[in-house]
């Protein structure tokens, strides 16, 4: 069975663009493949994080994976920091790259552009860590969002280079991009990718966003004054949106959602869209209330940290000796 990995920062709560670009995904595929999941804590101290925030964050994102229908029996779910092969092949995959490759990380590049302040070391070298996270477990697929598809190819140059210096030793990663919703844009901005930094917080829908705020978000949705229902997402992008997340949900064409409502006003179309969305993010939240009254989570966590340490340290131990860090007495 082939092995699949893939991770989730969760420096707030998780969004609706998690849930369709990636974690509805992972779902999917447990069945498929070897799956591991796990939280990425360490990434989300790549920029300051309130301690409290950032427990409650982790908690609910666990949580929420398991809401979301992760399978601990088919998956492997664990909290990064409790492996701690990643933060040490973190540092030797540092030591394989090169600032010219991390200097063109968009995502860096995007926030040096700013010209944010105090932007630290570890936001920089982050790309060195998820390369780690991914090449400890042979993982030959990561499924991620379009954003992340940068660091995969990293990724894979990365390992290929240290294949080439040092001898066989890591798999090379694929990344793995849905084809339908790996972009939800945000609904007050659809130029803009839907995320948690949203500081309008009328852009982005939270999975745990009570019923009423998301449909009151979904329904003011910025749209267009062209109002035709069409698939045109160079002009209409906030009416595209709208329908991606809709199909993304609901497993319809985005043409079949069309068909159905051209002709009928975008009013019609955003009430539809918000019984999907909010019928998707009941069941979820039941689930959630469930397992967080369940204090299942702790026991999850320890099993799915043991299960993936095996592979992490197996791996670990022959970089270590390829690169000649260990001497043998
Ligand atoms: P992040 O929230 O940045 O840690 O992202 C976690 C996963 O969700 C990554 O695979 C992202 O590519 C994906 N993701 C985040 N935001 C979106 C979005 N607006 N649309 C689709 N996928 C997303
Ligand atoms: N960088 C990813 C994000 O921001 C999270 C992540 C960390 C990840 N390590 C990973 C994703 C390894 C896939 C594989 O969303």
């Amino acid at each position: 069975m082939k092995r699949m990995l893939s991770g989730i920062k969760p420096t707030g709560q998780l969004t609706l663009g998690n849930y369709i670009g990636a974690l509805r995904n992972f779902v999917s595929y447990q069945d498929d493949y070897e799956m591991i999941v796990f939280i990425a804590n360490l990434h989300c101290i790549t920029e300051y994080q309130d301690p409290a925030d950032l427990r409650k964050n982790l908690t609910d994102a666990v949580a929420l994976y398991l809401a979301c229908g992760l399978d601990p029996n088919k998956s492997t779910i664990f909290l990064q920091t409790d492996v701690h092969a990643h933060a040490e092949l973190g540092y030797i995959m540092a030591c394989n790259t090169y600032l010219g490759e991390l200097n063109r990380m968009t995502q860096f590049k995007d926030k040096s552009a700013k010209g944010e302040k105090n932007m630290t070391a570890g936001l920089y070298t982050y790309p060195c860590l998820m390369a780690a996270d991914i090449l400890l477990y042979d993982a030959n697929y990561v499924p991620v969002g379009e954003d992340q598809k940068q660091h995969v190819e990293l990724t894979r140059d990365i390992a290929q280079r240290f294949n080439n210096k040092y001898g066989e030793t890591f798999v090379i990663p694929e990344p793995l991009i849905a084809k339908v919703g790996a972009r939800i844009m945000s609904l007050s901005d659809p130029s803009k990718k839907m995320s948690k930094s949203d500081e309008t917080n009328k852009g982005c829908i939270y999975l745990l966003d009570d019923l009423k705020t998301a449909r009151k978000k979904i329904m003011s949705a910025v749209t267009d004054s062209i109002g035709v229902i069409q698939l045109d997402k160079a002009n209409q992008p906030g009416l595209y949106n709208l329908i991606e997340i809709a199909s993304a949900l609901s497993g319809r064409t985005m043409e079949d959602i069309v068909n159905e409502y051209s002709g009928q006003g975008y009013g019609k179309l955003k009430t539809y869209v918000a019984d999907v969305v909010c019928s998707e993010m009941e069941k979820i939240q039941n689930r959630y209330n469930e397992i967080i009254a369940s204090r299942q989570i702790e026991k999850i966590l320890i099993d799915g940290a043991e299960k993936a340490s095996k592979i992490a340290d197996k791996t670990l131990q022959d970089v270590k000796k390829k690169i000649g860090l260990e001497i043998k007495y």
